[in-house]
């Protein structure tokens, strides 16, 4: 069992709780069976009929759900500092990158891949990042991708299949297609619960992604993937027509891509990737368009070696409100709730009843500080099934 009382402000993303997006209960108190599921969230002072425990006092602080990170590139081996440093002074990013990545990460064996992860994903963790999606996608051959994948597997289950990230030197683009949905996704789709495509410039056009998406899908694998992140194009168009669980970054939309997503009620996300605008001096996305259209929003990191390399969803949440005029309600329900919806989960970004106990005490007295205060460490501890994993109460 788990219990937490003393609860300044608890976020739950349960709308019952208030006429608020958050759902936020003042003087709060919290517990877990334990299997690490909520058996209970309500006021203070009603605690003692919901356990047998005695509750921890967490001092009046916030407590808010654990972050999901619903896009996350881990799976690669070295980095590209030098790039970093280039394109600071001048030179612009471009998909061309990935494929330095790719032979750092050929040459790298199972297991530092699969120590990679897990460093950044512990990484992630301590900044409270409770659920994380990994793609493969710097492999790009049949056993790279697997043995991705595999690596990726030992950390999280949200795993996902990206053969499609750029097609590798020296393949016809053509071949590559037939292969990422032919043979490499064979030997892929059991180790991965979703699949992806990059529809942009310098990578894969709306037909192949369409081909490649559906090829997943036939397979049993949810569909996602990057849209219109480096110029406007069809992509979010087919992720909508195709049903995706989210388009990632749309940084290029056209009205029509709004209304389209809006179209769907939050059955596709859109997940907005800012540390990767940030890292690339690219312009932000239009949050607010977006969310005033009705359509459901995510943030996520997008930590990978190239064009974001930060495993932290504070610093997404800081500039989702100072640089994409999100509201710090919004901001933070979007780094949770929003990614538990990228991901077609219940389970998580929520606190309620049934749902898993991940979730963070914030050395704050509410979620505002999060934004309000940027680049500062603020997580008191972090909890993930029931269990301190990080810091303490
Ligand atoms: O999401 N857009 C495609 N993939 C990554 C970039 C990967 C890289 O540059 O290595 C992204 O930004
Ligand atoms: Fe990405």
């Amino acid at each position: 069992m788990f219990a937490l009382t003393g609860i300044g402000r608890l976020v739950t993303n349960d709308p019952r709780h208030d006429s608020g997006l958050l759902g936020v209960i003042e003087n709060a108190g919290l517990v877990a069976d334990t299997s690490g599921r909520i058996t209970w969230v309500g006021p203070s002072r009603e605690i003692s009929s919901h356990t047998d425990v005695e509750p921890t006092h967490v001092g009046g602080r916030c407590v808010i759900p654990g972050f999901v990170d619903s896009h996350t590139h881990l799976v690669f081996a070295g980095d590209r500092a030098e790039e970093f440093e280039a394109r600071m002074s001048g030179r612009p990013y471009s998909a061309g990158g990935i494929r330095t990545t790719m032979a750092a990460t050929r040459s790298a064996s199972n297991d530092m891949l699969r120590d990679n992860v897990s460093r950044l994903a512990s990484e992630a963790l301590a900044s409270g990042t409770t659920t994380i999606e990994v793609k493969s996608g710097y492999g790009l051959s049949v056993a790279d991708e697997e043995r991705s994948l595999v690596a990726a597997s030992a950390t999280t289950t949200e795993t996902t299949f990206l053969g499609a990230h750029v097609v590798p030197p020296g393949v016809d683009a053509d071949d590559y297609v037939a292969e990422v949905s032919g043979p490499m996704l064979e030997a892929c789709a059991s180790h991965a619960r979703w699949i992806d495509v990059f529809c942009d410039r310098g990578a894969f056009d709306v037909d192949q992604a369409r081909h490649i998406l559906r090829a997943g899908a036939a397979k049993g694998l949810g569909m996602r993937m990057h849209a219109n992140q480096l110029q406007p194009g069809g992509g979010v168009a087919l992720g909508v027509e195709l049903g995706v669980a989210s388009c990632d970054h749309c940084t290029h939309l056209t009205d029509r891509d709004v209304e389209a997503l809006s179209s769907t009620n939050g059955l596709t996300v859109a997940t907005l990737l800012p540390t990767a605008e940030l890292c690339t001096r690219s312009p932000f996305p239009d949050a607010r368009r977006l969310i005033d259209a009705g359509v459901t929003v995510a943030l996520a990191s997008d930590c990978n070696p190239g064009s974001s390399y930060t495993t932290s969803m504070p610093l997404a949440i800081s500039l989702g409100v100072i640089s994409m005029h999100m509201t710090c309600d919004e901001a933070l329900w979007a780094a949770t709730a929003g990614g538990a919806k990228a991901l077609r989960r219940d389970d998580i970004g929520v606190l309620k009843s049934g749902a898993r106990a991940d979730l963070l005490v914030l050395d704050a007295p509410s979620h505002i500080h999060l934004a309000y205060r940027p680049g500062v460490a603020q997580i008191g501890a972090v909890v993930r099934d029931g269990r301190v994993v990080v810091g303490s109460l």
